[in-house]
């Protein structure tokens, strides 16, 4: 009796030794480092297309990959990230959704030596954080102010248009990128809003009260339906519409269509090169996307892994390999402890005519009567 229920038990034991090996729970043995990836949300264009270039950039160099996307909520990415961690993976990269919920879960990693690099969002208070990849945020928010004032010439000496009327539409207060973008925005807005050549009818011009909670292209929409109707409804022309993200843009953008009763076109700006922006932008409903490059900031993040798992500290020496122009900061981000090694790609600005150069970049194509860009993956 007694051997039998050792029998059971050592198969019981191997079948759990096999079930742990095959991926749940430790780390693989065929030698190869892996690197555990975690992304907000596949429903969301920009964030899908990351995780998708990054694992299979990773692949192709010989890495394992887990990638975990997490529906763009907090807590599930918080839980994605423990079970990367209970995986052993040998670094780990974040794209978060909430940076500050991030510091319990990353003091895991630290015990466990886990290098993190921030990817695209910086996370803040963690010494787990070994890296920040991403492009320059604020510069971002520039090109959308500064192409706002370019296209309605508001600084044109002989423009004697009177004043004009803007409102801005801000992201997710937890993500850190948000107000760098809305910081670049306001600065290059600000001695317009105080020669009172800009004004924004709505009164809505802190980051908090521009924010969009969860980047909803919903709430984008319900928010400009209410400024409308609000502010605008009684004739008062909308001149432009600062929005930070091609997510938001396509909301309002719906909103203009049904609620807003001016004769003109205002300006639109968006960001990311979203499929539905591009198509946007062919219909003319939007004036500009600020394109940043998913291959160059996944590219660039390759070769930071590379570097940290080959027990070498990236500096700005690396940025050569880089695929594009990339800035290296050491002195603006830090993890609550030491300043952290950055590195700032260069965002640009595409308009309608600028599509072709995103077919060069291979992640787009022309449909099938060369008018609108799809997706290649
Ligand atoms: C990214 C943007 C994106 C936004 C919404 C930001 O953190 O930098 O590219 O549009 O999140 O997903």
């Amino acid at each position: 009796m007694k051997r039998k229920l050792k029998a059971v038990c050592a198969g019981l034991l191997a079948l759990a030794i096999g079930l742990t090996a095959s991926g749940c729970g430790m780390r693989k043995s065929d030698g190869k480092k892996t690197v555990g990836i975690a992304m907000p949300a596949k429903f969301l264009e920009r964030w899908n297309r990351d995780g998708e270039y990054l694992k299979r950039r990773f692949e192709d160099e010989g890495y394992n990959v887990e990638l975990r996307f997490s529906d763009n909520n907090i807590n599930q990415q918080v839980n994605d990230i423990q079970v990367l961690i209970a995986d052993d993976v040998d670094l780990l990269i974040i794209s978060a959704i909430d940076g500050g919920a991030m510091f319990r879960t990353l003091e895991d990693a630290a015990i466990k030596d886990i290098p993190v690099i921030c990817y695209d969002r910086m996370i803040p208070n963690s010494e787990a954080v070994k890296c920040y990849v991403s492009f320059d945020n604020y510069t971002v928010g520039q090109l959308q102010a500064g192409f706002i004032i370019d296209s309605l010439g508001i600084d044109k000496e002989d423009n004697d248009d009177g004043v004009f009327n803007i409102e801005l539409v801000m992201g997710d207060t937890a993500d850190t990128n948000a107000s760098v973008f809305y910081r670049g925005s306001i600065d290059t807005l600000q001695p317009y809003l105080d020669s009172g050549k800009i004004k924004i009818p709505s009164g809505k011009v802190t980051f908090e009260q521009t924010a969009t909670p969860g980047w909803e292209t919903d709430k984008a929409l319900k928010n400009m339906q209410n400024i409308l109707a609000s502010h605008y409804s009684g004739g008062t022309t909308l001149d432009a519409v600062l929005c930070t993200s091609d997510c938001l843009s396509i909301g309002v953008i719906q909103a203009i269509q049904t609620d807003y009763n001016g004769h003109n076109d205002p300006v639109i700006t968006g960001q990311d090169g979203d499929i539905a922006a591009l198509r946007a932008l062919v219909d003319n409903t939007l004036d500009m996307t600020v394109y940043k490059n998913v291959q160059h900031e996944a590219d660039a993040t390759v070769i930071v892994a590379r570097t940290i798992l080959e027990g070498r500290t990236p500096d700005d020496s690396i940025t050569s390999e880089f695929p594009a122009k990339c800035v290296f900061d050491n002195e603006t981000y830090n993890n609550g402890k030491e300043p952290i090694a950055s590195f700032l790609l260069t965002p640009e600005v595409i308009e309608a005519d600028g599509l072709e150069k995103l077919v060069g970049t291979g992640l787009y194509m022309w449909d099938d009567d060369h008018r609108y860009l799809r997706s290649t993956s």
